[in-house]
């Protein structure tokens, strides 16, 4: 692709670059896959919504790349339709958990939990953009099956009460692991009550707060309890009816179902790319109940970019629409020097390094810049503000949201895909 030189070129150069590095290429079950992982330092299986996200960028300069990325996720399918949030590289050892912990070798080599469902959103993208139409349309009729059972096993088990709004099972589901809007919930679970046995392995072989900078991650208290969460779920066998009824867990989440909302309008289109009407209603309808749920749910007072979930979702009315544009340009709360940031700046919650507590994420900088509409001034600044951001201070993880320094993991996947996605497609 030939690009014009402007003021990103060189930034784009070099997240191409850094997605280049961070492939890798492993086999499986006998068969060969490729996979970008977002950080040599401490991500180095493959994960769900990242992976998602890599692929949307990765098309705009390596189709087969993109659909060998999304090919080795969907690999870890589960036969109930789950797709896991970790597919794991036998071969790595540094990522704590590792698959042993998880228990689930019965059902896939993999994590027992999934992640912001963005795979239908990111297949739409992927069909939408790749030049090679042949491939593009065999990819699509591979991927249609294998979607569609991944959405049914999110409404048959997390929407089993069909209230349009999603349940996740672990902080980890909603991809913004220790958000403060967690926080009362994990604080029922009683550190007493959890086992000695998990304590000393959490004590034993937590590998992030070794490898990575401690005060950017989460606390010992936070990572006691998600571990725990694995090992009652283990100990049901992964029975999903069972966890959802009896895990101290189990909450609705409306910044996920925004995601699945989204993810529902994408399905439902790419059913109407193939001709089949019935699945892209039902799927259609599926998305209009949950934005729905999510628009009733509104709550101004949230804390957390959780606030913004019926942007992500779409079909905002214009009242709601408002006074989220406010709270969003508000400096006190979510405008802060470099937005936005995770946690709203008045919040007693509000940690400027601490993951989800805090930092700027670039992920919600896309869902927002892609729930917003076209013409909005917002949308242009956010755009601009945050490939600055990235030009500037390099492909990190998350950014402190006061002062833009770096919070997380360095030579990220995620970032350097975001920043080649919305580049690609909002100034080429
Ligand atoms: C994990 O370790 O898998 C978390 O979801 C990423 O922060």
């Amino acid at each position: 692709m030939a690009l014009r030189k402007n003021k990103y070129s060189e930034t784009l150069v070099k997240a191409k670059k850094i997605l280049a590095d961070n492939i890798y290429t492993l086999s499986l079950r006998g068969k060969v896959y490729r996979r970008i992982i977002p950080s040599k330092s401490f991500y180095v299986h493959q994960w769900n919504w990242d992976s998602a996200t890599h692929a949307m960028a990765t098309v705009y300069f390596d189709e087969d790349l993109a659909l060998d990325e999304i090919r080795s996720l969907v690999s870890g399918q589960w036969k109930n339709g789950m797709i896991p949030h970790i597919v794991f590289n036998p071969k790595e050892k540094i990522y704590f958990p590792g698959p042993k912990f998880w228990g689930t070798d019965k059902f896939g080599f993999s994590s027992g939990i999934t992640q912001p469902p963005l795979l239908a959103i990111s297949i739409l993208h992927i069909y939408k953009t790749a030049k090679n139409r042949g491939k593009a349309q065999k990819f699509l009729e591979e991927m249609l099956p294998k979607l569609d059972k991944y959405h049914n096993y999110l409404k048959k088990y997390r929407d089993g009460e069909g209230s349009g709004l999603l349940t996740i099972i672990h902080p980890w589901e909603s991809g913004t692991d220790n958000s403060p809007r967690f926080d009362k919930y994990l604080l029922e679970i009683d550190l007493k009550d959890i086992p000695k046995e998990v304590i000393q392995i959490v004590r034993r072989f937590r590998t992030d707060i070794k490898i990575g900078e401690k005060t950017t991650r989460p606390l010992m208290e936070d990572y006691y309890r998600y571990i725990y969460l694995i090992f009652l779920y283990r100990n049901l066998g992964w029975n999903y009816r069972k966890i959802v009824a009896d895990s101290p867990f189990a909450i609705k989440d409306t910044f996920f179902s925004s995601i699945w909302a989204a993810s529902n309008l994408a399905l439902s289109d790419l059913f109407m790319l193939t001709g089949d009407k019935i699945k892209a209603k039902k799927f259609k309808i599926m998305a209009e109940q949950t934005r729905r749920a999510i628009k009733k749910s509104f709550d101004p007072k949230e804390e957390t970019i959780a606030l913004f979930a019926p942007i992500i979702a779409g079909g905002i009315d214009e009242e709601q629409f408002k006074i989220l544009m406010r709270i969003l340009k508000d400096r006190k709360r979510f405008w802060s020097k470099f937005p936005v940031p995770s946690t709203s700046l008045d919040s007693s919650n509000f940690d400027s390094f601490r993951y989800w507590r805090g930092p700027l994420w670039p992920i919600i900088n896309m869902l927002l810049i892609e729930g917003l509409t076209s013409q909005n001034k917002i949308q242009k600044e956010l755009l601009k503000k945050t490939l600055d951001l990235i030009k500037k201070k390099g492909f990190f993880e998350c950014y402190n949201s006061q002062n833009g320094n770096p919070a997380g993991f360095p030579n990220f996947s995620w970032t350097a895909a975001i920043f080649t996605y919305l580049y690609c497609k909002y100034y080429l």
